[in-house]
């Protein structure tokens, strides 16, 4: 029997059986679903009777989604409306695993009021919940030069400053709204013919940048080895490579030997804190793509505890000029 089976428009859950069948091994217990969403990994884990799910999500439009799950699985069921960087509210004292299905949802990018697609029209925005400003602050205030290291880092845009540098003079004539930052994106990469949208990259970007997204994945990827016990997974599923960039040297970094030098010191030799089964990420089969091509980009990574109080020092290091751009938003 499915709980949620009479909600329409869910979002299509990416590698469901691949995360499951990594862990059924530790099935009874609780699982911490740090993107909800409408609830298809939740509602899943949900099926073995033995499991408990706490679930959490930034937008509280999944709350129809948690509530028809609450109605059903009663106290196996919680939701928090929180951000996933603030996982370490959460107490429990039987964690198994914590799964994380980063970026947005069908449901989010079909509804044009949040304004992640380029289809939508009006006032810009971006925000996928509990955010300090919106894309239109961003667009509207910032100057040139931050403009252009938010297009340049978090989107790897090749064209970023001739964007940047069209967004202020455009705003100057009129308030910028969604369908104005496609129309400048257009014109500036006329000649340009990429396979993807000519929008991707500039509003990928942007939206990192709304939503924090850099601070929430290291924060939350911390935060969820501190509330995890010896011998619990952590599961993540990334979409791009700047976020599968960051997860693969959080589980690669503190899972090997770095050196086998003799005259390192012992505790440095030792410094692994998770058992990695594959180092390869698990993607999705023919099949998945083909009844879901917008699962092609996804790549599941995941490590096993084995070992407490990391300092992560070296992941805030390595990806502090990402973390860096983010302070440019504390003015807005
Ligand atoms: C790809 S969807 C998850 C879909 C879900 N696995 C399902 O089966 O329906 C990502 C969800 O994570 C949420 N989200 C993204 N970043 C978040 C954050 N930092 N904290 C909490 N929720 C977040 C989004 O609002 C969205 O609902």
């Amino acid at each position: 029997m499915n709980a949620t089976i009479n909600l329409e428009n869910k979002h299509f859950p990416v590698l469901l059986n691949e995360l499951v069948s990594i862990i059924s091994p530790l099935y009874g217990g609780t699982f911490i679903d740090c993107t909800f969403g409408s609830g298809g990994y939740s509602e899943k884990i949900l099926e073995y009777s033995k499991n408990k799910v706490i679930a959490i999500d930034r937008d509280k439009d999944v709350l129809v989604y948690a509530n028809n799950l609450k109605n059903y699985y009663e106290e196996r069921f919680l939701f928090h409306h929180l951000k996933f960087s603030e996982i370490n509210k959460i107490r429990d004292k039987n964690i198994k695993g914590v799964i994380f299905d980063l970026g947005y949802s069908t449901n989010q990018i079909k509804d044009l009021r949040k304004g992640l697609s380029f289809d939508a029209k009006g006032k810009l925005n971006m925000r996928m919940g509990i955010n300090d400003f919106s894309c239109h602050e961003v667009i509207s205030k910032m100057n040139e030069e931050n403009l252009n290291l938010i297009f340049k880092f978090y989107g790897d845009e090749r064209f970023s400053k001739k964007i940047a540098h069209k967004i202020v003079i455009e705003r100057k004539k009129k308030v910028l709204k969604t369908e104005d930052l496609a129309k400048i994106i257009e014109s500036v990469k006329k000649n340009y013919n990429p396979r993807v949208n000519k929008s991707t990259k500039i509003f990928q970007s942007l939206r990192i940048f709304v939503n924090k997204e850099i601070s929430e994945l290291i924060n939350g990827l911390i935060n969820a080895f501190n509330i995890l016990p010896l011998g619990g997974i952590i599961a993540v599923v990334t979409f791009h490579s700047l976020e599968d960039k960051i997860v693969k040297f959080f589980f690669k970094n503190y899972s090997e030997i770095k050196s086998s030098s003799r005259y390192m010191p012992e505790n440095k030799k030792n410094n692994l804190y998770f058992n990695i089964r594959k180092k390869k990420p698990i993607t999705p089969s023919p099949t998945e793509m083909k009844k879901n091509p917008s699962s092609r980009s996804a790549k599941l990574r995941y490590g096993i505890k084995i070992k407490n109080n990391c300092d992560f020092i070296e992941l805030k290091k390595k990806f502090k000029y990402l973390l860096d751009i983010e302070q440019l938003g504390s003015d807005l």
